[in-house]
């Protein structure tokens, strides 16, 4: 059995306009890495967290990637195992970019390769979707669920879970602009009317069938036409300074579809080739700029395997 390794599970957008809890792709980069040791007297330990700024919780019981793994090892027949986790964050968070669901992915899927593969793919899925409750308050899958299979996923049902993976259009690149203010998933969720108009649902219907067809169809100006929300975006916008500048800076510049990544304040937009991504990125940024707020730029191709192990 293997005593150690090292994962990287990528970042995550997740609501993709339309899908609000029920859509979400990973992306090539950002993501965290989080390197497991076994242990064999049932200990959990958190050894080390770095690239926090010290905001993360060390106790195991707070943190999404032991959460992740103590929800594991209560389904585990030997019951001295333990683990020591160091957890590096290469990714922001509090970004909208599914940084507490990296973080739980990585650390399960990477103690499954440990349990040489104990566990299925749907058990590792319900342990990090529970680790990353911890952080985001309350159970949506749509940062879970592509972080651990990679590509656009589909929750078609929360209870039971029920996730239909999507295929990924070829020449499909994604920019995220993260501007450097962090919102909260649990607070941004509480902006949420929990009604929404029967006008606004039709459209949502219209449109997130309309986006698995685009996907099938690799018709990108379709899958454009899609990213339109009536729900998360309007209530959360305002978190988000400059928000609807930095999407018609977006749009201007030849994205197909824009909106907020997550629960924000990253933005998404879509693209048909890595030049006109880099073009979007840099008039996204230049509204931040402008405006006196720093930010990253992610260029990235939509990442279709999930978690892979390093070295
Ligand atoms: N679907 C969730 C939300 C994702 O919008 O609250 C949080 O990152």
């Amino acid at each position: 059995m293997k005593k150690n390794i090292k994962v990287f599970a990528p970042a995550t957008i997740s609501n993709v306009g339309c899908g609000f809890d029920t859509i979400g792709f990973a992306i090539d980069e950002p993501g965290d890495i989080v390197s497991l040791k076994l242990r064999t007297d049932g200990k959990v330990r958190i050894t080390t967290i770095t690239g926090d700024k010290g905001v993360l919780p060390t106790d195991i019981k707070k943190n999404t990637a032991t959460v992740a793994i103590l929800e594991l090892l209560k389904s585990y027949k030997d019951k001295s195992i333990g683990v020591d986790v160091e957890i590096r964050k290469k990714m922001p968070i509090g970004s909208g970019l599914g940084s507490s669901a990296a973080s739980s992915v990585a650390a399960v899927y990477g103690m499954n390769i440990l349990l040489d593969n104990y566990f299925s793919e749907k058990d590792i899925l319900d342990f990090a979707i529970k680790g990353e409750s911890i952080a985001s308050g309350a159970i949506h899958a749509d940062n879970v669920a592509p972080s651990l299979m990679g590509g656009f996923v589909l929750i078609r049902e929360y209870n039971p879970l029920e996730i239909i993976k999507l295929p990924v259009p070829k020449n499909l690149y994604c920019t995220v602009i993260y501007p450097h203010i962090v919102i909260e998933t649990k607070k941004a969720r509480k902006l949420i009317k929990k009604q929404i108009p029967i006008v606004s649902a039709r459209k949502h219907f219209g449109n997130i069938g309309s986006l698995v067809s685009a996907l099938y169809e690799e018709d990108i100006d379709l899958l454009g036409r899609t990213i339109h929300d009536e729900i998360s975006e309007p209530a959360r916008a305002k978190l988000i300074p400059n928000f609807f500048d930095i999407k018609k800076a977006a749009l201007d510049t030849g994205a197909y579809g824009c909106s907020i990544s997550g629960s924000g304040p990253s933005i998404f937009a879509f693209s048909k080739s890595k030049s006109v991504a880099v073009r979007i990125g840099k008039a996204m940024q230049e509204v931040t700029t402008k405006n006196g707020i720093k930010s990253n730029i992610y260029i990235s191709k939509i990442n279709k395997v999930g978690p892979r192990v390093i070295k």
